[in-house]
């Protein structure tokens, strides 16, 4: 169920009423269906540019073209200062999530180079046996729990072997990653973020003075204007990275489950189609864009008028996949969900 919008809600002077609905971004109006992206998607009935005044205020676009529209505009739309909902005071940038070009670009180079179809399609192999071990853990149980036993080891264990450091590390990293997304108060996180550091210090300190092929040290080897990271850059950049690849993929993977644990058309389609690979890469497009889970922010660099409306310095806005990924577009000719 959509809330009413209402102009009661307290609301900065530049925004228009109408605007303004009753929209926690982490406290959804979920149905008994748990859907939340459902629930997100029906505020698009509300209006393609809404505001809410929940966690300190923002704007939330509800359609992909004013998402991509000011993605693409890094100059009027920025991260430096702030990229969470709500703001998280720190010291030093989150690197590379809360850097702007041109400095970003040195620091998303290994990022990018080890995401490489090519290099991903290396690691299938290895990938696989991880998804095997896991799986073969649990299946004489002939049940388990998806997100404990598999949704939340399958991305560390990969990771790890990216990073080359033992799969045994799990056990420390794990709570620490969860505090750090889902923690409840500020200050849990803080002490996540602290213990993580503590973890990666002597290894981003080893890495920098040996160097190996791993992703990790690609990423503390980085130069910025010919000079090479400080040991504080490369331990913000690492923990940063590790802490972004853990929750997405296992709240994906949940909820990739979750759907077929719901529709059991769609679950023996899927089996009996498993050895045609492009049905197969579809699912998976469809699956990625219909259970989308990142929530991206950016913030208006200075005054500025967009499509009618006063967007002022400082503005927070949500440029959600979900909205993206939801709207009419799909990412394949035959959609497999709605
Ligand atoms: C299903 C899984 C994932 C989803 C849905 C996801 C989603 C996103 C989105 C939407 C952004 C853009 C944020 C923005 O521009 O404001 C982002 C950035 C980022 N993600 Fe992911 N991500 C996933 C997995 C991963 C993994 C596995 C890693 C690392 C191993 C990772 C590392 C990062 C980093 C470092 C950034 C910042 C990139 C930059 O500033 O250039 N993500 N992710």
């Amino acid at each position: 169920m959509v809330s009413a919008v209402t102009s009661s809600l307290s609301k900065p002077a530049h925004i228009p009423a109408e605007c303004v609905v009753d929209l926690n971004i982490f406290d959804l109006p979920l149905t008994n269906v748990q859907d939340p992206q459902a629930a997100y998607a029906a505020f698009r009935k509300s209006g393609d540019i809404l505001w809410t005044p929940h966690n300190d205020g923002h704007w939330i676009l509800t359609r992909a073209e004013d998402i991509k529209a000011v993605q693409n505009d890094w100059k009027n739309f920025i991260r430096s200062p702030q990229v969470s909902i709500p703001p998280v005071e720190r010291s030093t940038p989150a690197i590379p999530i809360q850097l702007d070009p041109p400095i970003h670009a040195p620091f998303r180079r290994p990022l990018t180079k080890m995401l490489l179809p090519k290099t991903v399609e290396e690691m299938a192999v290895k990938v696989r046996s991880v998804a095997i071990s896991l799986i073969e853990a649990v299946m004489s149980r002939g049940e388990c729990d998806f997100v404990k036993e598999l949704a939340e080891l399958f991305p560390i264990l990969i990771f790890l072997d990216l990073v080359d450091l033992p799969h045994s590390d799990r056990e420390y990293l794990l709570p620490l990653a969860e505090a750090q997304t889902r923690g409840g108060s500020a200050e849990d996180q803080m002490k996540a973020f602290q213990a993580l550091g503590a973890y990666l210090a002597p290894i981003v300190a080893q890495r920098q003075a040996n160097p190996g092929s791993d992703l990790f040290s690609a990423m503390v080897s980085v130069e910025v204007h010919g000079t090479v990271i400080s040991f504080e850059d490369a331990l913000n950049f690492c923990t940063t990275v590790i802490v972004a690849g853990l929750d997405t993929v296992a709240s994906m993977m949940g909820f990739i489950m979750r759907h077929f644990a719901l529709h059991r058309e769609h679950r023996v389609d899927f089996v009996q189609n498993m050895g045609d690979d492009t049905f197969v890469r579809n699912v998976v497009e469809e699956m990625l864009r219909r259970y989308s889970v990142a929530t991206s922010t950016r913030v208006v660099a200075n005054d500025m008028e967009y499509k009618g409306l006063k967007f002022m310095k400082g503005d927070m806005i949500l440029t959600s996949a979900t909205y993206a990924n939801t709207e009419d577009q799909r990412a394949i000719g035959t959609p497999f969900v709605g």
